[in-house]
């Protein structure tokens, strides 16, 4: 058993604002936090007009020269011990991935791309080509989705799958249905995760679009840790349980063991 101290930050970005909503997502973490998980493209903002725009803001993460941004996050996890998770536009060859980083006080970082792109996202981006790896940090396993992920299962199952305790979940919800399905998620998995969403409106095509808060941090049992409104900023945060990995929902109910893989379908043919 392991405990942790963890916060979801919620930011309202202001578009291409970058250096100022880097310094008000970091100026929202709790000191002494282990885990600190900060929305999805939180640096700049969400609705791009195109992909060319998101080229002009987007950084490389996986090689030995990061962007400002990532330079950024890596000096504030070696300065305060927190390991940070965080949203941002990824360039990569000539692909734009939507992508979280995970760096440690350390400075080592890992990276995982949003895999099911939302509505308008798929003129923007490439689909994530890492599947649903999970990675060491903090003392437990972290595993990584963004926003419109939830909708799927398989999702956050191939995570827990894969060994995640925890799952941080940087977003920019418009649904409102998402926090709710958390639980769910939660629960079907025994898996703690951090959804970590923004508040305020974007209207830079045309098509408005409102974000809706409510950043949460929930347990393996789907309790509600600490959750945040639908439209403040802030930070929720709790100290949480890594449960012993046993899978056990009831004394006679093994979450794992007792799946019935001939039973299921994998696909509609
Ligand atoms: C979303 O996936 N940003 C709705």
């Amino acid at each position: 058993m392991k405990k942790l101290q963890i916060a979801a930050i919620q930011t309202h970005p202001e578009f291409g604002a970058v250096q100022a909503n880097i310094d008000t997502a970091l100026g929202l973490i709790p000191v002494g936090c282990d885990l600190a998980v900060i929305p999805e493209l939180f640096n700049t903002g969400y609705q791009f007009t195109s992909k060319e725009e998101a080229l002009g803001f987007a950084e490389n993460l996986t090689g030995d020269d990061p962007g400002p941004t990532c330079t950024r996050l890596t000096r504030f996890a070696g300065d305060t011990g927190t390991t940070v998770v965080a949203g941002l536009a990824e360039v990569c060859g000539d692909k734009l991935f939507n992508s979280a980083v995970l760096i440690r006080p350390d400075g080592s970082r890992d990276v995982y791309r949003k895999v099911h792109l939302f509505l308008d996202e798929k003129s923007i981006f490439t689909p994530g080509d890492l599947g649903f790896p999970v990675f060491q940090a903090c003392g437990t396993t972290i595993g990584m989705m963004i926003c419109f992920d939830w909708i799927f299962p398989e999702a956050a199952r191939s995570l827990a799958l894969a060994g995640a305790e925890v799952i941080c979940h940087p977003s920019n919800l418009l649904l409102p249905w998402c926090q709710d399905a958390m639980i769910t998620r939660c629960q079907e998995n025994m898996v703690v995760a951090v959804t970590s969403n923004r508040v305020g409106t974007e209207n830079r095509t045309g098509k408005p679009l409102t974000f809706s808060g409510r950043s949460q941090i929930v347990s393996p049992m789907g309790e509600r840790l600490s959750t945040l409104d639908k439209d403040a900023t802030g930070a929720a945060s709790a100290t949480v349980t890594i449960l012993e990995k046993d899978k056990l929902f009831t004394p006679r109910n093994n979450l794992w063991s007792d799946r019935r893989l001939d039973m299921y379908r994998n696909s509609t043919d």
